[in-house]
C-alpha cells in the first residue's frame, strides 16, 4: 500500500474526493470497465451491493451510463448485503423494493441474476436459507467487488458492534442506534424492525475486492476510528483492514477526523495559518486539560507542536494571541452590536438594525439550532423572518394527526355543548363524518387510506404539513418572531422526494431565489454544509448556495453575511466556532419551552436532538470555560460561512 507520510496512520488505503458525485462518476467508470473486461471473455461480474443513501449516486451514474452510454448489465450477477427480517418485499422500506426503485428497474440486468436476502422467510428456516445464500455466492464465483456503506455504529451490512471477522450470513439483532437512524424512514423508531439478515464480516471480507463508500460529516468519527484504531468487534468495519484489496472512497467532511485532517502536526510539516494554530492550541488545552493561558512550552514541544512553538511562540505570547481570538467570537450581541467599535467582534455594528433571514431546513431546526439566538436578534430590534425550507410533513407520525384531523372534523360538524360530555367513550373521539363542503375527511377516512411515508394520502401529508406549522408559528412566536414572518417555503424537492434519495430541482431554487430577493437580508442563518449530500439540510443548503450563486451581483449580497447554526444532531470542533452567543439559565430555560412546541417531533430523529439541544448548548459553555474563557450557562455556536 503506497501512502504519503500525512496518512501514515491509516491501515487501509483511502482517497478523498472533493464531492460523492465524483466519487460515483469514478467508481462507475471502474465498474463498467469491470463488466467490459468480463463480457469480452464471455464471463459474468459478481457484485456486492449496498443500500442506504451513500450508495443512491453510484446507482444513478450507472443508470445514466446504461441509457445515454449502452452499458449493459447482463452478465451482472448481483449479491445484496442484507435486508429487514419481518418486512414484506413490497413494503416501501424493504431492501428489495429500493434495490428495484433504484437500480435493477432501470438497468437490463437478467432477474435471476438478482440475489437479495429474503426477508420474509420464517424464523425456523433462516438458518437454512442463509447456508444456501453463502453457497450461492460461491457457486456465481465469489464476489468479484462488494461495495459497502458503513452505519454510525461502525456496521457493515447490518454486522452490528459485536460481530466477529469469521461471521457469515445469518439473522442478527439491530443495535439501538441503528434503529434510531432508520426512525424516519419508518415514521418512529417503533416501526422500525428489530431484525435483520446480513452477509457476515467474513463472508463480505471473502469479497476479492471491497470499497466502501461515506458521504457527511456524520460518519467521520467512525471512518476514522475504523482506518485508524486496531481491528476489534466494537467496530466491525475495522476488520477491513485484514482485507488485501479494501479502499475508502470518501468526500471531505468524511474524511474529516482522520489524523492527516484533523490533526495534521502530529503526522507531518505543516503551514501554521491562523486557522490551524487556532485548531491546534484548542486542541493542545483540551488534551492537556490546561485552560489556554496555562499552557507551557513543554506542552507544546511534548504533542509535536514545536515548529508552532519556533514559528509563533514562546508559549506565553502564543497563548495571548490564541486566547484573545476565542474570547472575540463571544457575543451577546449576533446581530452587532449598535454604535459599538466592531473591530474584534463577530457581526459589524451597522447597519442597525439588520434584515435577518433564518432558514430552517425543517420547522423545528432553527429552534433546535439558534432557538436562544432568534430571541436575542428579535429582542435587540432586527427585522427577522424565519423560513422553513420544507414542510416537514415526512417527519410526522400517522398517530400524531389524529387529534389534528378530529380537531378539523369536530369545528366543521358543531356538536351540541356538553355532548362529548354524555358519550366519553375513546370511539366518540375517532370517527367524524366527512365533510363534503369544506373538503375536510374524517381522521378515520385520513388515517385508513395511508399506508405512511412517503405513501401516504395527499391529504394525509397536507395535514401533517399543517400541524407542522402550527408548532413552527408556536415555536417563533415564543421568541417573539411576528406570525407574518414566520414563512413556510415547501420546497418541491422534499414533497417529490424521499429520505436518503432528495435531490435539488430548478423549482426549489427559483423558490429560494425569490425569498433572497423579497428579503435582501444583511444576515443570513442556515445549516446544513459538510452533511449526507442527500439529507434534507444538505439539500436545503445546497439549494441556499445555488440561490446564492444565482444573485451573486445583487446590491445586497456585498453587504450580507452568512452565518452557519449547528445542526441538532452534530457536533463541531470548538475551535472552527466564529462566533459564541452565550444563554443564561433563563435563556436556555426559554429556548427549551420554544422547542417543546415542535410536539410533533417528541419520538423522532429530531427527538433526540430535542432531547440533547440543552446538553449540546452546555456543553460548549463548558468547553469555553476549561479554556479558561467564561463560565456560561449554554452557547450557541456559528460558523461564519464565505460565499464562494
Ligand atoms: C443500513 C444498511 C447499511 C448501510 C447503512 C448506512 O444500516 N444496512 O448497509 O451502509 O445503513 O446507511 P446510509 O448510507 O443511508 O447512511
Amino acid at each position: 500500500m503506497t501512502t504519503t507520510e500525512s496518512q501514515q496512520r491509516e491501515r487501509i488505503p483511502i482517497h478523498v474526493h472533493d464531492t460523492a458525485d465524483e466519487v460515483a462518476r469514478t467508481l462507475a467508470r471502474e465498474i463498467a470497465t469491470l463488466i467490459h473486461q468480463r463480457a469480452s471473455s464471455g464471463r459474468s461480474l459478481v457484485l456486492g451491493l449496498a443500500t442506504g443513501s451513500t450508495p443512491v449516486r453510484l446507482y444513478r451514474e450507472l443508470i445514466r451510463m446504461h441509457r445515454e452510454e449502452g452499458l449493459s448489465f447482463y452478465n451482472v450477477i448481483t449479491f445484496n448485503l442484507d435486508e429487514y427480517h419481518g418486512l414484506p418485499r413490497d413494503h416501501p422500506e424493504s431492501y428489495w423494493r429500493f434495490m428495484h426503485d433504484q437500480l435493477f428497474d432501470h438497468i437490463d440486468i437478467p432477474r435471476t441474476s438478482i440475489h437479495i436476502p429474503d426477508g420474509t422467510v420464517p424464523r425456523a428456516a433462516v438458518y437454512d436459507w442463509c447456508r444456501d445464500y453463502e453457497k450461492q455466492i460461491t457457486d456465481a464465483g465469489g464476489i468479484d467487488l462488494q461495495i459497502l456503506g458503513i452505519g454510525r455504529t461502525g456496521h457493515i451490512g447490518f454486522n452490528e458492534p459485536g460481530s466477529g471477522p469469521d461471521s457469515r450470513t445469518r439473522l442478527v439483532t439491530l443495535d439501538s442506534m441503528t434503529r434510531r437512524d432508520a426512525a424516519r424512514d419508518f415514521l418512529g423508531e417503533a416501526n422500525v424492525p428489530r431484525h435483520a439478515i446480513t452477509m457476515g464480516v467474513g463472508t463480505i471480507l471473502a469479497a476479492k475486492k471491497i470499497i466502501l463508500l461515506a458521504w457527511g460529516e456524520a460518519k467521520s468519527r467512525v471512518i476514522a476510528d475504523a482506518a485508524e484504531r486496531p481491528p476489534a468487534e466494537t467496530l466491525p468495519a475495522s476488520f477491513l483492514q485484514q482485507h488485501p484489496d479494501t479502499t475508502f472512497l470518501l468526500d471531505r467532511p468524511a474524511a474529516s477526523e482522520l489524523t492527516r485532517f484533523k490533526l495534521p502536526w502530529l503526522v507531518g510539516q505543516v503551514e501554521w495559518t491562523p486557522a490551524l494554530s487556532r485548531r491546534a492550541v484548542a486542541w493542545l488545552s483540551r488534551h492537556a486539560k490546561k485552560p489556554v493561558l496555562k499552557l507551557l512550552d513543554d506542552d507544546y514541544t511534548e504533542h509535536g507542536m514545536s515548529d508552532l512553538l519556533t514559528e509563533q511562540g514562546p508559549a506565553y505570547k502564543l497563548n495571548i494571541r490564541i486566547f484573545n481570538e476565542l474570547q472575540h467570537t463571544i457575543t451577546g450581541w449576533p446581530g452587532g452590536k449598535p454604535d459599538a467599535d466592531d473591530t474584534h467582534r463577530p457581526e459589524r455594528a451597522a447597519p442597525h438594525p439588520k434584515r435577518v433571514l433564518v432558514l430552517a431546513p425543517e420547522p423545528s431546526d432553527d429552534a433546535l439550532g439558534m432557538g436562544g439566538t432568534l430571541r436575542r436578534l428579535v429582542e435587540q430590534g432586527h427585522h427577522v423572518t424565519v423560513a422553513a425550507q420544507t414542510s416537514g410533513n415526512l417527519g410526522v407520525p400517522d398517530d400524531e394527526i389524529a387529534t389534528f384531523a378530529d380537531f378539523l372534523a369536530e369545528l366543521n360538524t358543531p356538536a351540541p355543548v356538553g355532548a362529548s360530555l354524555a358519550t366519553p367513550s375513546p370511539a366518540s373521539i375517532v370517527p367524524r363524518p366527512l365533510i363534503s363542503e369544506s373538503g375536510v375527511q374524517s381522521p378515520e377516512s385520513i388515517l385508513s387510506s395511508c399506508s405512511g411515508g412517503v405513501h401516504a394520502a395527499p391529504d394525509l401529508r397536507r395535514y401533517k404539513a399543517l400541524l407542522r406549522r402550527g408548532e413552527q408559528r408556536a415555536a417563533t412566536r415564543a421568541c417573539g418572531v411576528l406570525a407574518e414572518n414566520t414563512l413556510f417555503l415547501d420546497l418541491p424537492f422534499y414533497e417529490q422526494g424521499r429520505y436518503r434519495q432528495f435531490r435539488a430541482t430548478e423549482a426549489d431554487i427559483t423558490a429560494t431565489v425569490a425569498l433572497l430577493r423579497k428579503i435582501t437580508p444583511h444576515q443570513i442563518f442556515a445549516t446544513g454544509d459538510s452533511e449526507d449530500p442527500s439529507s434534507v439540510p444538505a439539500v436545503c443548503f445546497d439549494i441556499l448556495r445555488q440561490s446564492l450563486a444565482r444573485t451573486r451581483e445583487d446590491a445586497w449580497q456585498r453587504d450580507c453575511r452568512i452565518w452557519l447554526y449547528r445542526s441538532p444532531a452534530r457536533d463541531w470542533n470548538i475551535a472552527e466556532i466564529d462566533m459564541a452567543v452565550p444563554m443564561s439559565p433563563l435563556e436556555l430555560t426559554a429556548k427549551l419551552q420554544s422547542i417543546r412546541h415542535h410536539k410533533s417531533q417528541r419520538d423522532q430523529q429530531t427527538g433526540e436532538s430535542w432531547r440533547t439541544a440543552e446538553h449540546h448548548d452546555q456543553s460548549v459553555a463548558r468547553a469555553y470555560d476549561e479554556f479558561g474563557l467564561a463560565n456560561y450557562e449554554a452557547i450557541e455556536p456559528f460558523r461564519r460561512y464565505q460565499i464562494a
